[in-house]
């Protein structure tokens, strides 16, 4: 039988986190054996925010290439490039940025809330304000039906869905399907200030972080505000320190850390030093991946080239389709 197509991306904006990790890419690892599956270092997508910076992004999607393989990306199973390798990406989201109406761009939630937050870099380009007919893109040039993403992508594939409906309307087909989210168990997590782990946040934990890092940033992370001084009673529910001992720690663990918190036998000092010692024993096997890995960046750059070359394969007859379809 014909396997599904799943299609995901990840931007090349700094190192790829805890969140990332959790929220997408081990998704990616357990899903890349049962579909057709694209995974696309988004370099294109990357230049909506660091179009000042070209050295920065050329270290950044080769340090996230060598991340994904050493996360379990394995490039037999799937196909994995970077975006700019394959220009019918840019193709297709110049044909549909010519119907996607702006409104439907200018409420995507995202779109305000990033100008927001990175208010020190000029956003006001047409390029910024395109970053979901983009993704759009991506995901149609595969027709693919799943995407597997954290929770934060969902309005752009509802803008993706919008975008394939207008595109079957207006030319009178079926010829895109409407792709769908996957989501992990672990949709959002927090990061070092319990705000959304997010790297234009300053508030990550980058997978690749060494041992004494991984360490430090632990130890710096915010607890229950309200508990003050050692003997105070916490409460771990609000507590992002917990949060992760729920994701990382055993159950009977987890069931005596949010007992000890509760009446401040375990502090918070403790508290964060098992967590940080549990995560370097999760992340002990991806550090000797990602040693070894980074030991022959030419045999990663040919997986990468050889991902694209697959990829342009299939997006070349999509367009071929499109191209008709529209009258070109
Ligand atoms: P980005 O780094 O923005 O390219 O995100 C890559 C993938 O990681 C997307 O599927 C995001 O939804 C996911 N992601 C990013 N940050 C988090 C987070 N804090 N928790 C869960 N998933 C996340
Ligand atoms: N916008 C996504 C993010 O920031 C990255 C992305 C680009 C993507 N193209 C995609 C995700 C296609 C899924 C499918 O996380």
């Amino acid at each position: 039988m014909k396997k599904q197509r799943l299609v995901s991306g990840i931007q090349p904006t700094g190192k790829m986190h805890l969140g990332n990790y959790l929220g997408a890419v081990s998704n990616w690892v357990q899903l890349q054996h049962t579909y057709d599956a694209y995974f696309l270092i988004v370099d294109l997508h990357a230049l909506t925010t660091v179009y000042d910076n070209p050295a920065k992004l050329r270290e950044d999607k080769l340090n996230l290439a060598i991340d994904l393989l050493a996360a379990g990306i394995d490039p037999e199973a799937c196909c994995l490039y970077y975006q700019s390798d394959v220009p019918e990406h840019s193709e297709l989201h110049l044909i549909l940025s010519m119907l996607t109406p702006l409104p439907w761009l200018e409420r995507v939630p995202s779109y305000k809330s990033k100008l927001q937050d990175l208010q020190e870099k000029d956003l006001n380009t047409y390029g910024f304000l395109g970053y979901p007919v983009l993704q759009a893109a991506d995901i149609m040039l595969f027709n693919a039906q799943h995407v597997p993403v954290g929770e934060d992508q969902l309005p752009h594939l509802e803008l993706a869905r919008e975008i394939a409906r207008r595109f079957n309307h207006l030319y009178k087909t079926d010829f895109f399907c409407e792709p769908q989210a996957q989501l992990t168990h672990f949709p959002v997590l927090p990061g070092l200030d319990g705000r959304k782990m997010s790297k234009s946040y300053g508030n990550t934990i980058p997978i690749s972080a060494s041992e004494e890092a991984v360490t430090k940033s632990v130890m710096s992370m915010l607890t229950d505000p309200n508990r003050k001084r050692r003997y105070d009673p916490g409460n771990p529910d609000i507590c992002p320190v917990f949060a992760y001992h729920k994701i990382y720690n055993t159950k009977d663990r987890i069931s005596v850390i949010n007992q000890t918190c509760k009446t401040a036998e375990l502090g918070c000092v403790d508290c964060k030093k098992e967590l940080a010692a549990t995560l370097n024993a999760t992340l002990a096997e991806f550090r000797i991946n990602r040693t070894r890995i980074a030991n022959d960046i030419g045999e990663v750059q040919n997986i990468l080239k050889k991902g694209a070359q697959k990829a342009r394969n299939e997006a070349a007859k999509t367009l071929q389709n499109v191209r008709i379809l529209i009258g070109l």
